[in-house]
């Protein structure tokens, strides 16, 4: 805020207060009227969630845009969900109960804090054990691992041949 230009989606620009005017400009407009508020430590604790539970939510509730692995992903009109990777706690907590721009809001009967706590503890566990199956590739799904297979399979299928009939001459 403010927005340079109408669009589907604002693009995020460098923070313009600090912390703290940040947190007292919250507190005002909090005290106008309802609304969530900002998540205390405890709500956004990582390890008391639990990791596995979390995934399951995640995987129903927010890859269809986020993506399974959180690395984002492109939706319609030129708009796009960001990646999930290094977005502190608080901020996903946040996230999650205010809805930013075309992300739907996750209140707390949708689900509930403590499955908060686990998609928090999910996105953090995938943060830190990064991808024990072999080069991940942006964890950007089937597109760029067929591309990969096509051109790097293919290129080593046609090299081979080429190998073939150069020993044959
Ligand atoms: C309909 C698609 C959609 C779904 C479903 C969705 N999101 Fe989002 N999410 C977005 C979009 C679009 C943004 C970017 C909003 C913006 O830039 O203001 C976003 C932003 C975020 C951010 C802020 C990232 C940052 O770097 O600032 C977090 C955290 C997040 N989403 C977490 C989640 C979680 C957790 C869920 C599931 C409970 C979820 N989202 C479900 C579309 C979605």
């Amino acid at each position: 805020m403010p927005m340079a230009m109408q669009g589907p989606q604002a693009q995020q620009k460098p923070v313009q207060f600090t912390e703290e005017q940040t947190a007292q400009l919250a507190a005002y407009v909090a005290s106008l009227g309802a609304g969530p508020a900002v998540p205390d430590e405890e709500m956004t604790n990582a390890a008391a969630g639990n990791a596995a539970e979390g995934g399951e939510l995640f995987r129903v509730n927010c890859a269809m845009c986020h993506n399974a692995a959180g690395a984002g992903g492109a939706l319609t009109q030129g708009k796009f969900a960001p990646s999930l990777e290094g977005v502190s706690e608080k901020h996903i907590y946040e996230a999650m109960v205010t809805g930013p721009q075309n992300m739907p809001v996750f209140n707390d009967a949708n689900i509930s804090p403590e499955d908060k706590q686990s998609i928090i503890a999910f996105l953090k566990n995938i943060e830190a054990n990064g991808s024990p199956g072999g080069a991940e590739l942006g964890s950007l799904g089937p597109v760029s691992e067929g591309l990969f297979i096509w051109t790097a399979g293919l290129g080593l299928v046609i090299a081979f041949t080429i190998w073939l009939t150069a020993r044959s001459s």
